[in-house]
This record gives C-alpha cells, structure tokens and sequence, in this order.
C-alpha cells in the first residue's frame, strides 16, 4: 500500500537501549543495534516474547523514549525529542477519564494537541462513527465493555489525523473473540486510510491477519530476527484465517517465534535462580 512519496515512515537505524549502569551485572540490552523501516501506508507488526524490547522499541518509535545510541528519522527528519504531533498512540489500557463521556474524553486529546475548539467536536463525532462507536459516545467509560473501550481509544488517535499510529498491544487485555472482530474492523477500517501503522501483539493470528509485515525479534538483547511479508490485500476477508495460506504463514511465523520464546524462558529462570 505504499504511495509515490517513498520517504519511510519511521526509519529507525541502529537503536541500542539499555537500561541499568555499564557496570553492574543487571545491566538489561533491551534493543542491539535494531534497525527498522516503517513503510508509508503499511502495517507492521512486532511480535517476539515477553520482555524482548518491543515496547522500548515502540515508545523510542514515539519518541517517548530516547535511544542510548543511533538514529531515529520520521517523515525523513532526524527526531531528537517528543514528536506528538505526527504520532498517535494507542496502549493496551484505556486511559478514559471515568467522569467524562467517551465523546469528551475524544475533545480532551484534540485540546491538548492545539485543535481549535469549533473542530473539536465534529472531528470527535467523526472519529466515534469510524470506529461504529457512534451511539455510545455520551456514555460514560464505566458504561461500555473493555473492547468498546479500546474502540474509544482508536477514536482518540484517528481524530487526531496523524499520518502514524503506534499500537502497543491495543487489544492484548481483551478475550479471543472480541479481539478477532476488532482485529477484523481494524483491517477495514485502516483499508480506508493511507496510515502507517506499528503494532505490537503477542497473538501470531493477529500478526498474520492484520500486518503487511511481521518483524520477529529475538529474546534480549532485542533484535529483529527476520521479517516476513503477508501478500493478501485489505481489507482482510475473515475468511482468510481459514485459508492454508494463512496456516502456512502463521506456523512459519510460529517456527521462527518458539526457539526465541524458550530462550527468553530459560534466560528468566537463569535470573531468578541467581537472585535466591
Ligand atoms: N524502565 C525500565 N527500567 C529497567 N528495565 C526495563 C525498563 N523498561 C523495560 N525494561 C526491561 O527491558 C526489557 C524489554 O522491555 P520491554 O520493551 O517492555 O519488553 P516487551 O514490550 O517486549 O515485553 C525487559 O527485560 C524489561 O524488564
Ligand atoms: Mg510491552
């Protein structure tokens, strides 16, 4: 889905995080040397095991986090700092403010970007419909379910009309069923926007169902272990997760994913046994 202008999204180029002093032993390498390209108008999925850098990857993406060495471009621009304003962010919880209605909390994020109050409204609405969150938008947060709250909080980055979306594991609190058909109203609803997209899961059938491309990364020290395309146009047909191509992708994509999840076990149970 790339359009003629060619400049990446995000260009992400030699990243080295670690947390922790040089010298002591629990030192953690959270990302090795990762480079990374965010295609314009695509969907990238990062996916590998728990605690492998992949939120320190995105927030770095977002410039919420600065990387102890290397370069981060977006737009094509070298990023020194917050970059708000061509980046929304989507978390794995809603941070609705409970005594606002899902419309007013959707204004809250448009006053904070700068967005002048006769807009705010319209784009708020507009954003609500998109995501088929329309007739809820004078509820109240604790009136709606979990997946509407994460329905809510695609509305608040789409109103925000950013070329880029970050996701962290946008749908990881929510049951099988209801992350399948907001994974399914996703690929429809991105279908209709030319955004560029990163997406952390841990769900190897979200990562096939939704991304253009899947970067594996390995356990720490993070890094991209091997990137696969996923050639099915969006948006996807739900059919698709029945298809024996979609098996074939997700069990290559499982294959590359389990070595690096039992190393990351086992690198946890060295840790823990050291510490008693
Ligand atoms: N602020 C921090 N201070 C110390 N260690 C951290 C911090 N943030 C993350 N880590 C460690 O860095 C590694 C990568 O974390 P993270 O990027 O959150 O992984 P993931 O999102 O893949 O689960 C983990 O081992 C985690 O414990
Ligand atoms: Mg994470």
């Amino acid at each position: 889905m790339t359009t003629a202008n060619s400049t990446p999204a995000i260009e992400a180029i030699n990243l080295t995080q670690y947390y922790g002093d040089a010298a002591s032993e629990n030192r953690v390498t959270a990302l090795d040397n990762v480079s990374i390209t965010a295609e314009r108008g695509e969907l990238l999925c990062l996916i590998g095991p728990s605690g492998c850098g992949k939120s320190t990857l995105l927030n770095i993406m977002g410039g919420l986090a600065m990387p102890k060495s290397g370069q981060l471009l977006v737009n094509g621009k070298p990023i020194t700092g917050p970059k708000p304003d061509d980046i929304a962010f989507v978390f794995q919880e809603s941070p609705l403010f409970p005594w606002s209605t899902i419309v007013e909390n959707i204004k809250v994020g448009l006053e904070f970007r700068g967005v002048p109050k006769e807009e705010r409204d319209g784009r708020a609405w507009s954003a609500l419909e998109a995501v088929g969150l329309k007739p809820f938008g004078n509820h109240f947060p604790g009136q709606i379910s979990g997946g509407m709250k994460q329905r809510a909080q695609l509305a608040r980055a789409l109103s925000l009309n950013t070329d880029i979306i970050l996701m962290d594991e946008p749908f990881g609190a929510l049951d099988e069923q209801t992350r399948m058909v907001l994974g399914e109203d996703l690929s429809v609803m991105l279908s209709k926007t030319e955004k560029t997209i990163v997406f952390v899961t841990h769900s190897l059938v979200e990562a096939v169902f939704l991304a253009d491309r899947v970067a594996i990364m390995t356990s720490l020290p993070g890094q991209i272990k091997e990137i696969i395309e996923i050639d099915e146009p969006h948006p996807r047909n739900p059919d698709f997760i029945m298809s024996d191509k979609f098996n074939k992708l997700r069990n290559h994509l499982y294959a590359l994913l389990h070595d690096e999840i039992r190393k990351a076990v086992e690198r946890e149970s060295a840790l823990s046994a050291k510490r008693t």
